[in-house]
């Protein structure tokens, strides 16, 4: 064992002061163009944890005085009435934002879905097209889980240029587009990307050459210190809820990561709670603030929160 204490990425922290920002910005926007950013939450079904997140969305934007609803439809919901309801949100000027909360039941074509938000109010990215945009170098609406960790890197001085950046997990919603935000040739990217996915095979022999290493696979704890080199940053998107007698609420919350044993060897590692998910909750407030401002009929300057360490999207 080295001995080294690893830091502890500290997401609250780090979304906290987004959220300052997005505050301010939000007040500028009203006062100087009168707009209230609007952000509308669709949640089909009645999955706990989705409940749990999207209330969370909800009540973060509302605490930087943006207009949020939520609109809840039952699991039995079919393909053809969400669609034809995001096509209501899509038209309706007060939302400037729309979130459809995921998992979808399984019976819904979830890219058909993404697909059916208007580009412009995609503030999760996840349309092909603005996935596309980013593969080919040019962000517009990068997803918020994938913004949200590429903050807390650069927010800790943990630089992804010339890193070795192992994801694991090739999800449509952080795996593939965190491996092409870093993939950029930028001061503020490029590194060098494998993605493991389900199909890799001796996934520690991937894992154990990571320089930064971030985890998005949904299997609980599934990474462990022997998976990993001493020194390593580790990233973990996961969260699941645990059974444990000794919570008032029979469950607590642990990641993707064993973060017992991968803490004694990392250099720095981001906790399950308090890591990537209040930094995914504060990229989709500075994306919809965003959206919101790129509404407006005369063009409005960009507020500093919705650039990073350099992050200058040339589009938009
Ligand atoms: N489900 C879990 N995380 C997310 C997220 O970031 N966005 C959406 N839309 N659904 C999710």
């Amino acid at each position: 064992m080295s001995g080294m204490v690893a830091e502890i990425i500290d997401g609250r922290k780090i979304a906290e002061e987004i959220r300052r920002e997005v505050r301010e910005a939000v007040g500028q926007l009203v006062s100087r163009a009168g707009i209230t950013p609007g952000l509308a939450v669709v949640l089909v079904g009645d999955d706990p944890a989705s409940a749990t997140y999207v209330a969370a969305k909800e009540k973060a934007a509302k605490e930087c005085g943006m207009y949020s609803k939520t609109f809840e439809l039952p699991s039995s919901t079919e393909e053809k009435e969400l669609l034809d309801f995001i096509e209501e949100l899509n038209q309706a000027p007060k939302f400037h934002g729309i979130l459809v909360q995921l998992p979808l039941p399984s019976e819904v074509n979830v890219l058909k879905v993404m697909n059916a938000i208007d580009p412009s109010k995609d503030i999760e990215g996840l349309n092909p097209s603005d996935a596309g945009w980013l593969l080919a170098g040019e962000p517009r609406f990068v997803p918020c889980t994938p913004a949200g960790i590429h903050r807390m890197l650069l927010a800790t001085g943990h630089h992804p240029d010339g890193q070795h950046v192992v994801v694991v997990g090739g999800s449509l919603i952080v795996g593939r587009p965190l491996a092409a935000l870093l993939l950029q040739e930028k001061p503020w990217a490029n590194a060098t990307v494998t993605i493991c996915h389900i199909g890799t095979r001796d996934l520690p022999r991937f894992t154990r050459q990571a320089d930064i290493l971030v985890v998005a696979t949904g299997n609980p704890r599934g990474i462990t210190g022997e998976m990993v080199k001493e020194g390593v940053v580790v990233i973990d998107a996961g969260i699941h809820r645990i059974e444990d007698s000794t919570r008032q609420k029979g469950y607590r919350l642990v990641g993707d990561v064993d973060f017992e044993s991968v803490k004694k060897r990392a250099k720095a590692i981001s906790p399950v709670p308090g890591g990537v998910g209040p930094m995914t909750v504060a990229m989709l407030l500075v994306n919809t603030l965003k959206a919101a401002r790129l509404s407006a009929r005369a063009p409005i300057p960009r507020h500093r929160i919705e650039d990073w360490e350099g992050v200058k999207p040339s589009v938009a």
